[in-house]
């Protein structure tokens, strides 16, 4: 199997609610290995871009109000499959259906304040990584 990076971002609602610390460990207790990390608060413009893949559905601007409402925490996780195997320790898009024991379902609140955001391929990673980190900011391990 292949060693992937993926983009994590801990969202606003999560970041209000001070579950950070709590974040970051199920996912290192996953084998993730956490190669970069910073705090931003987002303009709308740049969530817009962040997101421009979802520019023509209907949620657009509610997502990209919400993700430029408040620090977020973007990060880069490294491992075996990590893309696949991140959306899955997330859980399912809204936390009404995520399944027990995952991120979302911890800690989201509806569809759109989901707590944390993840790559859904190598494709958007290949995105998602450089639109938030350089490569100096990127550590190997
Ligand atoms: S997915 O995981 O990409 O298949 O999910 P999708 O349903 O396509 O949603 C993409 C992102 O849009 C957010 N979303 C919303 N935000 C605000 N309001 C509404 N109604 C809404 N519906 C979906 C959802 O949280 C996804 O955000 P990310 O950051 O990609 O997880």
């Amino acid at each position: 199997m292949a060693v992937e990076r993926t983009l994590v971002i801990i969202k606003p609602d999560a970041v209000k609610k001070n579950a950070v610390g709590d974040i970051i460990r199920i996912f290192q207790e996953n084998d993730l290995k956490l190669l970069a990390i910073k705090m931003v608060h987002l303009t709308k413009e740049q969530a817009k871009k962040f997101y421009i893949v979802h520019k023509d559905r209907p949620f657009y601007d509610e997502l990209t109000d919400f993700m430029s409402s408040g620090p977020c925490v973007p990060m880069v996780l490294e491992g075996e499959n990590a893309i696949a195997r991140v959306r899955e320790i997330i859980g399912a898009t809204d936390p009404a259906k995520a399944a027990e024991g995952t991120i979302r379902k911890k800690y989201g609140t509806d569809v759109g304040r989901n707590a944390v955001h993840a790559s859904d391929s190598p494709e958007s990673a290949a995105y998602e990584i450089p639109f938030f980190f350089n490569q100096l900011e990127i550590h190997e391990q």
